[in-house]
Parts: structure tokens; C-alpha cells; sequence
């Protein structure tokens, strides 16, 4: 048993799609979250620096007490996941998995879309993954050009947004894939823009965070790591920008 917070760790807002399922699977928890706001976006960034970024974030986290990390951003996961779990052991952490292998394990046509940051789709994570799961299918990957800068700006739900997913989908579709991957966490805010672009279809839209999730219950059961049942969860905010992105963080948590 052990009642010390969860900590989840973005670039910005993103991580908080991964939150809330986190939050849904474990009820009982407190939880930290750190959307950095003042280095984001990562995706274009080079592996070093998105690995030095993270290694501060992951930093802070573990100076805060935490009992387990999620690593709620496929970019830094790319750049980072093994240097941190190195350097950080025996502290449990949790990364993002580009969802690619249940997208190749459902697909009927044979065609599967991928939407991600640069940064991820050139990391050797995902290319590994591609390579396993994906053979004999096609693996379309598109960088969403513009999609983190749209949920940060609270601009998901506009014209922009709904032009902005379109053009990124377009290929995909006329090539096709009836599985589409989000494997950056902030496309999930996207949703209903992404939803209402490819209705008709017959499209599966894969997000990966609750899989996530269920790997932090099962990591916390087999670390006996559980909040005691009396625990009352707290829930805190920080990021490295200031203090209104961190109102805006716990605002958009919530929302
Ligand atoms: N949300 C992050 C991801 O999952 C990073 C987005 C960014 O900062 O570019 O990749």
C-alpha cells in the first residue's frame, strides 16, 4: 500500500486525455500532472533535447513523491522511455505505445493510418513497432501538421481544426485504411472534428490511452503500490510555464 501520488507527464496539454482514463481506472489515487507549456511543442524537436526536456520533467515528478510515472506524451516516450527507466530505477514507468498492433490486428482492408509527431514517426519506437505488426499491410503515417498547436490554443473545435484534420486524413482515406491511429496524445482532443471528417466510412479511430491505463493498474497491483481504500485522492497541476497555463491545464482536466 502506498498512498503517494501517480505521476503524468506531458509537453502541454495532451497528457491530460491519458489523465482522465488514468483517473476513470483508478479512482482512489492522487495524482500529479506536469504539462510542461513552456517547451512545448516537442515534436519537432531533436531526440536529445526532447530526452534532456523529459529528464527534467520525470525530475520534478519523482522530487514530488511519485510511486509510479506515466510518460503521457508518445514524443518524449520515443526520445526517452529506456534512458529514464535506467536512470530512474526501480521506479515504475509507464510510456505510450504507438497503438499500430491492434490497428493491424483489426483491419479488414489491409490499410491502416497512423497520425503522430515527426519526432515519433521517425523514432525507432515506432519503426519497430511498424516492422512487427505491419507486414503485409500497409502502414500510412501522416505528421498532424498543426494539430498540438490548434489543442493548445483551445482551437479544436474550429473551421481551422476541421480543414487541418481533413488535409491530413485525405491520403489516408483515398488510399483506403480503416484503422486510424492517435499516436500523439493530444490528438484525442481532435475527436469530434476527426469524427465527423471520416463519418460514413466505416473507420475505426484507435486511441491508445486507456490501454495505458490499465498498464498502470497492473503495475501499481504488481507492485503493491494501491492508495489505501481511506485515502481521499488529491489532484494537483504544475507545469514549467505560468501560472494562468496551469489554470488552464486543471480547467481542461475537468472539462
Ligand atoms: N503530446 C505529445 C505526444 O504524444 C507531444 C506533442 C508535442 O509536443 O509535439 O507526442
Amino acid at each position: 500500500m502506498n498512498n503517494n501520488p501517480i505521476g503524468i507527464y506531458d509537453s502541454g496539454f495532451g497528457g491530460l486525455t491519458v489523465w482522465r482514463e488514468v483517473r476513470r481506472a483508478l479512482p482512489g489515487e492522487s495524482l500529479v500532472y506536469l504539462g510542461d507549456g513552456k517547451n512545448c511543442p516537442y515534436g519537432s524537436r531533436p531526440e536529445e533535447e526532447v530526452r534532456s526536456l523529459a529528464d527534467d520533467a520525470v525530475g520534478e515528478l519523482v522530487a514530488a513523491g511519485c510511486k509510479l510515472i506515466v510518460v503521457a506524451c508518445n514524443t518524449a516516450t520515443a526520445a526517452a522511455i529506456d534512458f529514464l527507466r535506467t536512470k530512474y530505477a526501480p521506479l515504475p514507468i509507464v510510456g505510450m505505445e504507438p497503438a499500430v498492433k491492434p490497428a493491424c490486428l483489426h483491419t479488414r482492408s489491409g490499410v491502416v493510418g497512423v497520425l503522430a509527431t515527426e519526432r515519433s514517426l521517425d523514432g525507432e519506437l515506432f519503426r519497430r513497432t511498424a516492422a512487427r505488426y505491419g507486414s503485409g499491410i500497409e502502414v500510412l503515417t501522416v505528421p498532424g501538421r498543426g494539430f498540438v498547436e490548434l489543442v493548445e490554443q483551445d482551437r479544436e473545435a474550429t473551421p481551422e481544426a476541421e480543414a487541418c484534420v481533413r488535409e491530413a486524413v485525405e491520403g489516408m482515406l483515398e488510399r483506403g485504411a480503416d484503422q486510424i491511429v492517435l499516436g500523439c496524445t493530444h490528438y484525442p482532443f481532435l475527436l469530434p472534428v476527426l469524427r465527423r471528417v471520416v463519418e460514413g466510412r466505416g473507420i475505426e479511430i484507435v486511441d491508445p490511452s486507456p490501454a495505458v491505463a490499465r498498464r498502470v493498474v497492473q503495475l501499481l497491483d504488481e507492485n503493491d503500490l494501491r492508495a489505501e481504500s481511506s485515502h481521499a485522492p488529491e489532484y494537483r497541476f504544475c507545469t514549467f510555464a505560468d501560472e494562468s497555463y496551469r489554470t488552464r491545464l486543471e480547467h481542461k482536466a475537468f472539462l
